[in-house]
């Protein structure tokens, strides 16, 4: 025994598992969790789970995105050891024009990008669907749809949730009749417990369960959708529909405290900037020599970092296939090091005096699920509509209800979007392209770690992920990187949003000395992650104590 351990490599024998064996879900919902755990006891691996748990969040949390949306997922692919981001992010409709929010004296008329047809970007959604069955998968739609369409048949219960989103959007609800007879209750806000059920979109799924991507973009489907967008005064096309592709890219790699940080790539805006606040604020580490991430003096250099990217965001970024970005740039060490020499121990700088540009607000919804199967396949989605109930339409026997996505473009430069974040000529409307996006589904790793997150949040989704980063990298277990005090500056406003019991009193007044003006908010975000300790094989799974997410881990039975 002795002599076949000692002809081994080293390695070999102290080698870390390369499969979690059991399999992890966390999700905004518990039908969404059952619809992943349901999958995976199928047979199926975590991106046949990813498909079920994005339809089941379709049916359940209509609030948060759905068919009519689009999103971002970040795929590890066990056997090739490859990362990929899927963009199923919407795209402009081809008669969307520059100035098509703007009045005719150049006001922009915040209102046409958030509610009604105008809002509504191509969805990608249901190309994703299709895609990650297709490339990734190992079971058929019909297989992996079935749990979404009984939800959308059976019904799923009003929770405390949805009333609130639904009670934010009422108005918009009630005055369009597809959403008001699905999403209401007699034009009223339903009760809790109220059986939400939507046959139109359980017959859409069904369509695309049988005839994948088609199924949604050509044909009858596509037919009813143009003309019910139309009919409302929309401006999509047959042509934007069938033309419709999501695209596999690169995810942005930064590297920090010996951890390996995988994130979306543009059109998110969240890879780059969670890269450029860590070469940044790992500058200033060294700098200080050692930074406690929670001290006055670490709380201040991270704002300072965020506040330098996301002017940077505001500047640089967009759609990858409309515009040139420097990304090598502001993802490298040495732009870090530039930065950081501006970046005093002691005073605030205010974002005023940076050389200025114009920004995105936040708005509350958008969901993120992380899903990890037996073999080490794992998924981070964040999927969204944008604002709560997207653009509050329904289309007319399709069940799909419209984003309001196009509001993420910069309508003109320097007029802040529904989250406050200001924008420039990088992400302005074309026909075609895709608005800039905060969605930051990301993985952190190391030789003991792999860490699966994201979350919903606007514009504040980069420095949420970016606080569960930290806190993965300082050893704390999952259910502190969802459920930790979250601290946000985004340049403009120039602010500091915390949750109550990030500051105890004498930070807080520390922070103001050095010129940092401080909101306190309630919470933010709705994180869901999972992680695989692998030097001891544990996996565990979180979902945010803010909403009403579920998380389990367990080992998926034998088909
Ligand atoms: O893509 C984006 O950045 C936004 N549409 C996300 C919106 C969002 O997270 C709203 N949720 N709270």
């Amino acid at each position: 025994m002795a002599l076949v351990l000692v002809l081994l490599p080293v390695g070999l024998v102290q080698a870390a598992p390369t499969a979690p064996g059991q399999a992890a879900i966390a999700t905004a919902h518990p039908m969404a969790t059952a619809a992943g755990r349901e999958v995976l006891e199928a047979g199926g691996n975590a991106f046949d789970a990813a498909v079920a748990i994005t339809a089941t969040l379709a049916v359940v949390e209509p609030y948060s995105s759905g068919l009519g949306g689009g999103g971002f997922y970040l795929l590890h692919d066990a056997a090739s050891g490859r990362d990929v981001m899927l963009d199923a992010r919407e795209r402009a409709p081809g008669q969307a024009s520059r100035d098509m929010y703007l009045d005719d004296e150049g006001n922009p008329q915040p209102d046409l990008s958030v509610d009604g047809p105008l809002a509504a970007g191509i969805p990608g959604i249901p190309a994703a669907l299709d895609h990650l069955a297709e490339e990734f998968g190992r079971l058929p739609l019909s297989t992996t749809l079935d749990p979404a369409i009984r939800a959308a048949r059976d019904g799923f219960q009003v929770t405390e949730m949805y009333r609130r989103l639904a009670g934010f959007r009422e108005e918009l609800l009630a005055d369009d009749p597809g959403s008001r007879t699905i999403f209401l209750d007699e034009g009223k806000l339903p009760a809790l417990g109220h059986v939400i059920r939507q046959p139109d979109l359980a017959e859409t799924l069904e369509r695309i369960a049988i005839e994948g991507r088609d199924g949604f973009y050509q044909g009858e489907l596509a037919g009813r959708l143009v003309d019910g967008v139309r009919k409302a005064g929309g401006i999509w096309c047959r042509s934007d529909l069938a033309g419709y592709r999501v695209v596999e890219r690169e995810p942005v790699v930064s590297r920090f405290r010996g951890f390996e940080v995988v994130s979306a790539a543009p059109p998110s805006s969240g890879g780059v900037a969670i890269a450029q606040i860590l070469n940044t604020y790992g500058v200033l580490e060294r700098r200080a020599g050692e930074l406690d991430d929670l001290s006055v003096l670490g709380l201040h250099y991270r704002v300072e970092a965020m506040r330098r990217a996301y002017r940077d965001r505001a500047e640089y970024l967009g759609d990858p296939d409309y515009v040139d970005m420097p990304l090598e740039r502001l993802t490298s060490d040495h732009y870090a090091a530039g930065l950081a020499v501006g970046i005093s121990p002691t005073d605030a700088t205010r974002s005023a005096s940076l050389a200025p540009v114009v920004t995105e607000p936040e708005g509350p919804h958008t969901t993120h699920f992380s899903v990890m199967d037996g073999e080490g396949n794992y998924v981070a989605a964040t999927l969204s509509i944008n604002y709560p109930f997207g653009a509050g339409v329904t289309v007319p026997g399709t069940g799909v209800l419209l984003n309001d996505e196009m509001d993420d473009f910069s309508q003109k430069p320097g007029v802040p979007n529904v989250y406050g974040l200001v924008g420039a000529e990088a992400n302005a409307v074309q026909p075609g392209k895709r608005p800039l996006s905060s969605m930051s589904p990301t993985f952190v790793r190391s030789d003991e770690l792999v860490g699966v997150l994201g979350t919903p949040g606007g514009s504040r989704i980069i420095t949420m992920v970016l606080g569960g980063v930290l806190a993965a990298t300082r050893g704390e277990p999952v259910d502190q990187w969802v459920a930790g005090p979250r601290i946000h500056h985004q340049y403009l406003p120039d602010r500091i949003e915390v949750e109550p019991g990030l500051l105890d009193a004498d930070q807080r007044a520390e922070l103001e000395l050095m010129g940092h003006r401080i909101e306190v908010n309630d919470g933010f975000g709705n994180m869901q992650a999972v992680a695989w300790w692998r030097e001891d094989g544990r996996l565990e799974a979180a979902s945010d104590p803010r909403g009403e997410g579920q998380a389990a881990v367990f080992a998926p039975k034998a088909p």
